[in-house]
């Protein structure tokens, strides 16, 4: 009896093993629309999420162990621990990197903008400062594995007002107005290989205000002859957005000359905690179940979106989910208290009902 039982546990655990290993890798269908990624962090490079990174896709981004802040030490030094194992674990694999990212005001070290004393240093002090991270940087990482750059994250203004950008920023208030954003590009330039994609990174950018602020600004770089190559939209969407909204926003960005890159992709099941209002919409901190209907929209959605990418695959070179599965997601953090559900991969890894939606997108045609 007790071998019987053996036997039938073993039986159990290698039809769920086979029926694991038996789903394709996103990858493998995606093919060559765009590269595929994910954001990663150095534990989810061990066991079994390894191996599902390895399986998958064919790009990371780092979720926080290339932000600034989580380079540059306290005393001015720079760590390239955390970075460095991902980067060699793109390497071994032969998948390459976006990298993530240069100037954030949500990554700027406390007190970088001061001295030892914490006097406040100029403009021209925090420019040199910075270039040298910049610097550090471009020359620290193995050229051939980096291919684009998010220079510069969020530094548009969420509601209308006297100007487009983010003031609320150390960066916008040390160079007194939004030219932090044209010296990083240059600055990034002097530096970065050739062929590594210069991209302007930010939230929400299907919302029409928004993507009006984006293309003005942009605009106006590119007319200054600015070293800007792409647009990263973040896509941290919910299941409102529209597929005529993702498509004016890649018809603009693309009218513009510059490559599109989906670089955050995920799909709250709240409502958008993004934008004007969201501070009141992520007053709910109780997590709720992620019932038959939920995972049904949330299918839908993904397949609207993926067809959508896939329509306009000659505008995107890369898309990326923010975070491997619903177990590791940031949203789980981000308002505290909740859990969310918004990958294609639910918390013991196993593919949801939006992955397999997004499947049936490449392969019932
Ligand atoms: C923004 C940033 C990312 C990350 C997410 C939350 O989208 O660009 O680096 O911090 O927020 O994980």
């Amino acid at each position: 009896m007790k071998r019987l039982l053996i036997l039938a546990f073993f039986a159990v655990a290698l039809t769920a093993c086979t029926n694991k290993d038996e789903v394709p890798g996103l990858k493998t269908f995606i093919k060559d629309d765009f590269r595929i990624g994910v954001a990663v962090s150095p534990n989810t490079l061990e066991g079994v999420q390894a191996e599902m990174v390895k399986k998958h896709f064919n790009s990371m981004t780092a979720e926080n162990a290339m932000k600034p802040a989580g380079i540059i030490r306290p005393d001015g030094s720079f760590d390239f621990t955390q970075a460095d194992r991902i980067v060699a674990f793109a390497q071994e694999n032969g998948m390459k990197m976006r990298g993530h990212t240069l100037v954030w005001h949500g990554s700027t070290p406390r007190g970088y903008m001061n001295d030892a004393d914490g006097n406040p240093l100029t403009k021209e002090q925090v420019m040199e400062k910075h270039e040298k991270y910049i610097k550090a940087v471009f020359e620290h990482y193995p050229k051939d594995v980096i291919y684009a750059w998010d220079v510069v994250n969020e530094a548009l203004a969420d509601t209308p007002g006297e100007s487009i950008y983010r003031t609320r920023s150390p960066w916008y208030s040390v160079f007194e107005g939004p030219e932090f954003i044209e010296w990083a590009f240059r600055t990034a330039k002097k530096y970065a290989p050739e062929g590594c994609e210069l991209i302007y990174n930010d939230y929400n950018l299907v919302d029409p205000a928004k993507l009006e602020r984006a293309c003005t600004m942009l605009k106006e770089m590119l007319d200054k002859g600015v070293p800007i190559d792409g647009v990263g939209m973040q896509a941290h969407w919910d299941n409102t957005v529209t597929e005529e909204q993702i498509q004016t926003a890649i018809d603009r960005f693309s009218a513009l000359g510059l490559d599109v890159q989906i670089t955050e992709l995920d799909l709250t099941c709240f409502d958008n905690y993004h934008g004007p209002g969201a501070q009141e919409r992520q007053k709910i901190k109780q997590s709720v179940q992620y019932t038959a209907e939920m995972a049904d929209a949330q299918a839908e959605e993904y397949a609207m979106i993926f067809r959508t990418l896939h329509k306009n695959r000659d505008k995107i070179s890369s898309v990326t989910f923010w975070c491997l599965s619903d177990r590791s997601s940031w949203l789980n953090n981000f308002v505290r208290g909740r859990l969310d559900y918004p990958l294609l991969f639910d918390a013991q890894y196993q593919p949801k009902k939006c992955y397999f939606a997004v499947k049936d997108v490449y392969t019932k045609k």
